[in-house]
């Protein structure tokens, strides 16, 4: 609905009578039709814009993330019951009933939220649907101007963009599919979420660190948390915190440390954010080589296993996106359906993303390794499903986009996806999936998050 429509429509329908007067020729214009209603026409565009302003995409998300959140409180609530139920008397117990009466004020809170919500929507709904109404009707006196079918054509032309935008949106790929007898997943469309979203009890004080759950966790470890803060210039760490529960660590009740080291940083402590926790020990980047880390929780013991002497470590090949290093991020630990494995780059491969397989033995032994074409420097974290590396990279404050992926399989690399990740905070320093409830795990500027990966 733009002016030029009315520009166009007002030079349409006039009559032409003729008149000869000795040697002159003069022509009278007569209006045979009426006038052209533009008010209307501006009334409709004004009513247009108000109901696009308040159906916003940004509400559909709001109320996305709320309907997810609470059902991840509710099936926490119901595993803290249970606890509670084996727990009968004993001292925790008291502790746990504590912390279930705060989940469920955070679910009632929620739950008031999400009712406010939809009566927002319905309010808007019926609005809207009045007003599209109206404007239906309007437009349809409107068009009845439109003699030299101006809107008509447009309206055919239109059509025929979006059959080939549709044309297009086929031709270009879908992104990778996992064979089912891989892993049973289909295609991933789509990262939901956050579906959890807190401060730790550190709350604003490192904006690095890593968290997440023991991807083989030992019999009655399964609900167990972890999570590693960086407290020494955003770098390096020496210990490694556990909590009983998502609830526990939320609210920062009972934790337990398990130190590396008594100093930080010194040889064989943390150095970077990106690490995992898989069958009680944590892989990391050694402090100050390019080695990887493995720390038994159990016995407190560190193995370790040298990467290529050539591998980029000390803030050499970090995660990066322009004006911006994500600190002493040279190497990355993922997990996925069938292990571990650390994300580097070499000199020999020109700061190109490497995949190497480590077998999770005691010590721990590099397994296959597969080289990429992807510059590590052009992404800003990178995660595993079932043997595809994912990479993100840093859109806009809001957004973070996967847009690449490597297939271990068939060694295809894919550097067309689009699947965006709505962030909470700017920057994401820890980014990890984990195979047994298929959330990616996230440390966004001190705070975290899980999100819910959609298969097809
Ligand atoms: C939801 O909001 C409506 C209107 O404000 C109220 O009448 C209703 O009791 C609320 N329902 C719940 C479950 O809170
Ligand atoms: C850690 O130590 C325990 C106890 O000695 C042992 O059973 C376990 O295999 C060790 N884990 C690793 C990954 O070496």
């Amino acid at each position: 609905m733009s002016q030029s429509y009315i520009l166009i429509l007002i030079v349409i329908p006039f009559s032409f009578f003729q008149l000869t007067t000795g040697k002159e020729c003069v022509c009278d214009l007569k209006n045979v039709d009426p006038l052209f209603p533009k008010d209307e026409l501006r009334n409709v565009e004004t009513t247009a814009l108000k109901c696009i302003r308040s159906i916003t995409l940004e509400k559909m998300t709001d109320l996305d993330r709320l309907v997810l959140g609470l059902q991840q409180r509710i099936k926490q609530l119901e595993d803290n019951v249970v606890k509670l139920e084996k727990e009968n008397g004993n001292l925790y117990a008291a502790v746990s009933l504590r912390i279930i009466e705060l989940e469920f004020a955070e679910i009632q809170n929620l739950l008031n939220k999400l009712n406010r919500t939809t009566n927002d929507y319905h309010h808007l709904n019926a609005q809207a649907a009045t007003q599209l109404e109206d404007m239906k009707y309007t437009m349809v006196d409107l068009e009845k101007f439109d003699k030299m079918q101006v809107i008509k054509k447009n309206r055919e032309k239109e059509s025929k963009k979006l059959e080939q935008c549709k044309d297009e949106l086929k031709a270009s790929s879908p992104p990778p599919t996992v064979s089912p007898g891989r892993c049973g997943l289909g295609q991933m469309v789509s990262v939901a979420g956050p579906r959890t979203s807190s401060l730790t009890a550190y709350s604003t004080s490192y904006s690095y660190g890593a968290w997440g759950r023991d991807v083989k966790p030992a019999r009655g470890d399964e609900n167990k948390y972890w999570l590693v803060v960086l407290s020494n210039s955003n770098v390096y760490g020496h210990f490694v915190r556990q909590y009983g529960t998502l609830s526990t660590l939320l609210l920062g009740i009972g934790p337990k440390d398990t130190y590396i080291s008594g100093s930080n940083p010194t040889t064989n402590t943390i150095q970077g954010s990106n690490m995992v926790v898989y069958a009680n020990a944590l892989y990391y980047n050694c402090y100050n080589t390019y080695s990887v880390c493995q720390f038994n929780m159990t016995t407190r013991a560190v193995s370790t296993v040298a990467l290529p002497s050539d591998t980029g470590y000390n803030n050499k090949f970090p995660f990066a996106h322009l004006g911006t290093t994500y600190s002493y991020t040279d190497m990355d630990f993922t997990t996925d359906e069938s292990g571990v494995y650390v994300i580097y780059a070499t000199t020999s491969n020109f700061g190109n993303v490497i995949i190497t397989k480590v077998e999770t033995s005691n010590p721990p032994v590099l397994g296959q390794t597969w080289t990429t074409s992807l510059h590590k420097k052009t992404a800003t974290n990178t995660f595993m499903v079932c043997g595809v590396l994912y990479a993100t990279r840093y859109l806009d404050k809001e957004t973070e986009q996967i847009f690449y992926s490597y297939d271990t399989e068939t060694k295809k690399e894919r550097y067309d996806l689009k699947i965006n990740i709505k962030k909470m905070k700017t920057n994401i320093e820890y980014l990890n999936y984990d195979p047994r409830d298929r959330l990616l795990y996230i440390y966004s500027d001190a705070y975290i998050l899980t999100y819910e990966l959609v298969f097809q």
